[in-house]
């Protein structure tokens, strides 16, 4: 099969020629129809990963896919073949940018019956994040004030649509070039980073979801009312982090100690501050699934790119200024 390959950290992609991968007993073997990129490609790539995951080369890079399951492992339960799925495959399982995988039954779900293969995979990352961000870390409730960093990102235009269903007040910040995508979204406040301060506009909110890290991060406790929730996904992981991923005691020590910044500015400014790393979940992509065929949340696709052009959609995604998803036509 064709794959994207790495062949060490910085080195550039190239097609490679590789074997079909090995089908475990509780795995399913997908055709992959379409993958999408998130900045954690390109991140992996450039080995800013290293400390948290470890790899083997030839690495296939991609985290999310669509497809169709052609084989089932001895011990499958929930899919048979032909089954139209979508996911996010689990810890070093990924190389979604690939003609087939084999994923555990357990990181996929039905890809949701209204879209095509390119929206599908255009969710499973972002939406796993910001669903188990508001509904689990934030506990984001009705008619509470959120404010939504980087509404016009992938992640962002999954997290906007996603606080509305659940009945909440969105604030967010875009340039003027996200300005019509994220009122289209339904933002209630917009705020154009480049002309205003977010946090001389916002005050008293019930949750911040930073997508940036940072002195946006930084500045984003000030805005928050006292016991208010900041979930970022673009800080530093603190020691909890480490610790759940079962990063042994020393990278667990230096989390901790990486975090303790952050606790100590949470409790200068009396909120709740969590540093959120999503995880693959089937169950979760079901629930997602529902909110897309209820038509609460649609897929944004900002470019699609064919299989062939893989790297021009990584130095695409790169600029930092997408509009919703980049997403790669792999079928
Ligand atoms: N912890 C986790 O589990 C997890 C999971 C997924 C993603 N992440 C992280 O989340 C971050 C965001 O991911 P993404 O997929 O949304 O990235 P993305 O799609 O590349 O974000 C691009 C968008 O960011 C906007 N932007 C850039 N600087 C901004 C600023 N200062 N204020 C407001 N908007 C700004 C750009 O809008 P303009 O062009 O208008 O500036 C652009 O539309 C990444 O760091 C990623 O690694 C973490």
């Amino acid at each position: 099969m064709k794959a994207i390959v790495i062949d060490a950290y910085k080195r550039p992609l190239r097609f490679a020629e590789l074997q079909l991968p090995e089908l475990g007993e509780h795995d399913v073997r997908v055709e992959i129809y379409a993958a999408s990129l998130n900045p954690i490609d390109y991140k992996l790539r450039d080995g800013l990963l290293r400390l948290i995951q470890k790899y083997d080369f030839p690495l296939i890079l991609g985290h999310d896919l669509a497809g169709i399951v052609t084989a089932i492992g001895s011990k499958v339960s929930k899919f048979s073949v032909g089954d139209e799925v979508y996911g996010r495959p689990r810890g070093s399982r990924i190389g979604t940018l690939a003609e087939y995988i084999s994923v555990h039954e357990d990181d996929i779900s039905l890809k949701p019956q209204n879209v095509s293969f390119e929206e599908a995979a255009s969710i499973p990352l972002i939406g796993l994040t910001t669903f188990q961000a508001f509904t689990g870390v934030m506990a984001l409730q009705k008619d509470q004030k959120i404010l939504i960093h980087a509404g016009a990102g992938g992640i962002g235009t999954f997290a906007i649509q996603l606080a509305k269903a659940m009945g909440a007040y969105v604030a967010t910040t875009t340039s003027e070039n996200g300005y019509d995508l994220v009122k289209r979204l339904g933002a209630d406040l917009i705020i154009n980073y480049k002309q205003q301060p977010f946090e001389n506009i916002i005050q008293d909110y019930d949750a911040v979801y930073d997508t940036l890290g940072g002195d946006v991060l930084k500045k984003s406790f000030t805005v928050l009312k006292p016991h208010g929730k900041l979930v970022s996904i673009a800080g530093l992981p603190g020691g909890n982090f480490a610790r759940e991923a079962g990063l042994g005691p020393l990278k667990t020590a230096l989390f901790s100690i990486v975090g303790r910044r952050m606790t100590a500015l949470a409790a200068k400014n009396n909120v709740d501050y969590d540093y959120h790393y999503m995880k693959p979940s089937g169950l979760d992509l079901s629930s997602i699934k529902q909110l897309i065929e209820a038509n609460q949340i649609k897929p944004v696709i900002d470019k699609i790119f064919d299989f062939q052009d893989t790297a021009k959609a990584f130095a695409y995604l790169e600029t930092g200024r997408a509009k919703g998803k980049v997403v790669v036509s792999v079928k």
